[in-house]
């Protein structure tokens, strides 16, 4: 599968990823595309994964709320071109990439690639901890995504406080000098608010309260990203020239430099 993701230039990409199934990229791809909507802002999901987790939350979200836009990159029709049925309508100024799971190291700069964002849950088992120190060592020396840019941000996901587990992952989260942007809780409420096709910042209740304010320094984080201005370093493609350009769609106009 092709994992690469078009967009137009005014796009703001923000791409869930951990190639470790089960950690919560769908769940947060969807809580952070209700959040957006809800404050206004035009969404839209595009879903690698082959079991269609966001889709399925698209389809049963309520005629009512804050509509989302869902792009299925999961189950292309060969009568149709590729890009025509992944493209992102002009209007949508922001775009949530649910990433499948096991993504091969040699795809992950192909998926990230012109993403303004790269956000990686990780779960507190020993499992997760060596899986997410791999997928940092390929996002850092096999897909070049840019350290100094500081477009990665992990989130802890189910976390339990008060365990040996939860100080392990955070022991090393730490030692990876990349930001930890957020903690979420292991809740319920995000079982329940998936079912209904909502995020927990949609849901009718206050008992919702105490996770949506945990998504607080993750959107602060996100903002600062989603304001920061793509470089070519962001693109991860090296030409044979040694210069680092952006392939058509991506978003970044490339200069061309004068030829002596
Ligand atoms: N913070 C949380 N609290 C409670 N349950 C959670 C939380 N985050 C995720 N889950 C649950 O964990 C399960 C896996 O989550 P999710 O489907 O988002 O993971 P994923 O990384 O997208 O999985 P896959 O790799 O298979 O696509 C789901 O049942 C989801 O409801
Ligand atoms: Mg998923």
């Amino acid at each position: 599968m092709r994992l690469s993701v078009p967009g137009h230039k005014d796009l703001r990409k923000i791409v869930l990823l951990n190639p470790k199934g089960g950690c919560g990229k769908s769940t947060l791809a969807t809580n952070l595309a209700g959040y957006l909507a809800k404050q206004g802002n035009s969404v839209a999901i595009m879903d690698f994964d082959p079991q269609g987790s966001s889709m399925r939350w698209l389809k049963v979200r309520p005629g009512n709320s804050a509509p989302i836009h869902g792009i299925s990159a999961f189950d292309l029709r060969s009568s149709a071109t590729r890009s025509w049925q992944l493209r992102v309508p002009k209007s949508v100024r922001y775009l949530i990439v649910d990433s499948p799971a096991s993504v091969p190291p040699e795809s992950l700069a192909e998926l990230t690639s012109g993403a303004h964002a790269i956000l990686i849950p990780v779960l507190p088992s020993d499992i997760d901890v060596h899986a997410a120190s791999l997928l940092m060592k390929d996002l850092l020396l096999i897909a070049k995504v840019s350290r100094r840019m500081g477009r990665i941000g992990v989130i802890a996901n189910r976390v339990r406080e008060n365990t040996v587990a939860y100080r392990k992952l955070m022991r090393f989260l730490h030692s990876l000098s990349i930001s930890v942007v957020g903690v979420l809780k292991d809740s319920q409420n995000y079982v329940h608010s998936a079912e209904r096709g909502l995020s927990i910042h949609e849901m009718p209740t206050s008992r919702m309260r105490a996770d949506a304010e945990r998504w607080e320094p993750i959107i602060k984080w996100l903002e600062e990203k989603l304001e920061t201005p793509l470089t070519p370093r962001d693109f991860n493609r090296k030409e044979a020239s040694g210069e680092v350009r952006p392939l058509p769609g991506d978003g970044y106009q490339a200069r061309t430099r004068p030829s002596s």
